[in-house]
């Protein structure tokens, strides 16, 4: 292990990942949330650790088994991911967000179980959660950060927004209008994109897209030193 360590590509750099789906909690009880399987972020949990380096997964709730080598962090909502993202920065080289966080959360959690009252209709109130990823890439000594974009229209250039408004290093945008690839699939498809290249990578496995990704993050994470 340690000959494989030493030579890999990412050795001896501290990768920090998000994973997985978030919860916002309505009552204790209840919640908001999406279908994220969290695949993808764990398949590039293994294959940063295959290449060397350090790895803290923080991750919403799945059900998968953590990579080895790979420290875990287990939250439930933005905030906590929030918490726990900025707790790893002082060490932290290179950060990869592949968490599906909600984009609101209710704005108050009720103490207790919410009754059902007689009106038909019943309207929720969200607030809009911190951008964990545009955080990290703000704070003063960043990491090189990467996101991931799943659109369904105009991916390439929604990606490319979101990669200057946020101002990452490096956004991986994924088509996820086609059926079976992407949003909790087991295959995805996706480009490559940072402020001067874009490169496509064919649909393949997720782990086999993983060691892709996580070349490429390497590569262009080195011409940034
Ligand atoms: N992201 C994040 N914190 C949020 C929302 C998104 O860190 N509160 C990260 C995701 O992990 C991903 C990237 O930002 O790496 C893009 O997420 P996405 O949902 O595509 O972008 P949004 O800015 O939320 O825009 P929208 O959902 O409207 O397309
Ligand atoms: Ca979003």
């Amino acid at each position: 292990i340690a000959d494989r360590f030493d030579t890999g590509s990412l050795a001896g750099r501290r990768v920090v990942i998000t994973a997985g789906p978030t919860r916002e909690p309505l009552d204790p009880v209840r919640y908001i949330s999406n279908h994220s399987s969290g695949k993808m972020g764990f398949a590039l949990a293994e294959a940063a650790m295959n290449a060397g380096a350090e790895v803290t997964l923080i991750s919403g709730p799945v059900n998968l088994a953590t990579p080895a080598h790979v420290k875990r962090i287990d939250i439930t909502s933005a905030l906590d991911m929030l918490d726990a993202a900025q707790s790893t920065l002082e060490h932290c080289d290179i950060f990869i967000a592949c968490a599906a966080v909600a984009d609101y959360r209710p704005t108050s959690v009720a103490e207790h179980k919410i009754k059902k009252g007689n009106e038909e209709i019943m309207e929720l109130h969200l607030v809009k959660n911190p951008d964990i990823v545009a955080t990290v890439a703000s704070a003063p000594q960043r990491p090189f950060t990467v996101g991931f974009a799943a659109e369904t229209q105009d991916v390439i250039s929604y990606a490319r927004g979101k990669l200057q408004r946020k101002k990452l290093d490096m956004i991986i945008a994924n088509d996820v209008s086609q059926a079976g690839i992407g949003f909790n699939s087991d295959e995805n498809a996706v480009t490559v994109v940072t402020h001067d290249t874009e490169t496509a990578i064919a649909q393949t496995g997720k782990r086999q897209l993983a060691n892709q990704l996580i070349e490429q993050i390497a590569h262009q994470y080195k011409t940034t030193q």
